[in-house]
């Protein structure tokens, strides 16, 4: 059996599958740390035009998706299925529908080819996610560690530590199992779900995080037309609320009948399917440029300031930052500013990996494999599903 270079366990090859939302993704991972293929189709194009994700569609096209996205995967990795070790899939939370097609397809493979199947929370996979891209320059972050997960439906902060290691700060293995204690989460829209809205209503389409991100950016010192102060959450500290903010910007566009001509324009550019960054730039007044800016302001450094405060509450020297918004460009730079100013080594997935993949699918289901915990054929798709939770 060959081996890993890293350690001198056998190298455990296992395909990862992943289709909870409008991605359908597939990658091979060795031993939760090496990434051999990570195959992405994403459906946005088809999701575009309904201004978000629409689940009879995105059923419909993971099942066309599934089979060719696995063999570009094995092909990737130059890799024939009998060579595999196990199968892992996303069992929730997600779309039942679209999760149904990956576990479907998972299981029948296992099945067929007389493998483990594993069964990975998609939320533990963004965490993975943070992880693996450490992996791939040399680093080995150290936990205890509070970790962010940010993303089109979710937007929850915990504390992650080594399974019946309590507080040792040390290196570890990649299929350790980690519990994770739930500090804070939205208690309402995600801040994915925030970009998405606010952007629809800026007619910029979807989704919005990547254009929002850009046209910030590209606001230099336009004028703020309007302030966003701090959002104020009553009891819990470490919780997030984005809809408020998100109504702020509605009120302001309403109240500012200015900005419906530009609106309409940039719509109906967007329905003739010009929606790239140099299309709509162009299309952006300097207000809307400067509200733009502010938003994403608000939402950044409310992320930030939460994160940091969970940080200090857990005592831990690791910040991870995980899932689709971790790729934005401003968020990166204020975490790595703070944590340095403070002390703090903060970790985020490269962009390929903090968006919905199959890779960090892949490595949290090598914690399952190390661990035993295998799954069953009568596995079942979960809505909703939590994180592990420490036993008290
Ligand atoms: O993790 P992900 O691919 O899917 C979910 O599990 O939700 O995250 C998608 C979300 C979308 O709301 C998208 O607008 C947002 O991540 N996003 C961004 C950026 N890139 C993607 N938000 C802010 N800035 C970005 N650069
Ligand atoms: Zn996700």
């Amino acid at each position: 059996m060959p081996t890993d270079p890293t350690t001198t366990r056998p190298a455990i090859k296992i395909l990862g599958i992943e289709s909870s939302c409008d991605e359908t993704a597939a990658a091979v991972v060795v031993n939760g740390r090496t990434i051999l293929s990570s195959v992405v189709a994403s459906q946005i194009d088809i999701h575009r035009k309904y201004g978000g994700v629409v689940p009879e569609l995105a059923s419909r096209e993971h099942l066309r998706q599934i089979v060719p996205v696995v063999r570009e995967a094995m092909a990737e990795a130059g890799l024939r299925f009998e060579e595999l070790d196990a199968i892992g899939v996303t069992q929730g939370p997600g779309l039942v529908g679209s999760l149904l097609v990956g576990i479907t397809y998972g299981k029948t493979l296992a099945h067929a080819l007389g493998k483990p199947l594993l069964a990975v929370n998609h939320l533990e996979g963004h965490v993975r996610a943070a992880f693996l891209q450490a992996y791939q320059s040399g680093e080995e972050p150290k936990l205890p560690a509070v970790c962010l997960i940010v993303s089109g439906g979710h937007t929850v902060l915990y504390e992650v530590k080594l399974k019946g290691e309590q507080d040792a700060a040390i290196n570890h293995d990649a299929g350790a199992p980690f519990v994770y204690r739930k500090l804070g989460g939205t208690r309402d829209d995600a801040a994915g779900e925030a970009y998405d809205k606010v952007s629809k209503l800026l007619g910029l389409g979807y989704p919005g995080g990547p254009i929002l991100d850009r046209l910030a950016a590209a606001a230099g010192s336009a004028r703020a037309p309007v302030k966003f102060g701090p959002t104020k959450t009553r009891g819990n500290a470490l919780d997030f609320s984005f809809s408020g903010l998100k109504t702020a910007v509605l009120y302001h566009v309403r109240e500012h009948p200015e900005y419906i001509a530009e609106i309409r324009k940039r719509e109906d550019a967007v329905a003739a399917g010009h929606c790239t960054f140099e299309e709509l730039l162009p299309l952006c007044s300097e207000s809307s440029l400067g509200l733009i800016r502010e938003f994403q302001n608000a939402v950044v450094r409310d992320l930030v300031e939460r994160t940091i405060l969970g940080a200090k509450q857990c005592n831990v020297e690791t910040v991870l930052v995980s899932g689709g918004v971790a790729a934005n460009s401003q968020l990166r730079k204020r975490f790595t500013e703070e944590a340095q100013s403070r002390g703090l080594k903060v970790y985020f997935p490269s962009r390929g990996l903090s968006t919905d993949n199959a890779a960090m699918i892949a490595a949290a289901a090598y914690a399952e494999f190390a661990t035993g915990r295998l799954a069953h054929l009568d596995l079942n798709a979960k809505a909703s599903m939590p994180l592990e939770a420490p036993k008290t």
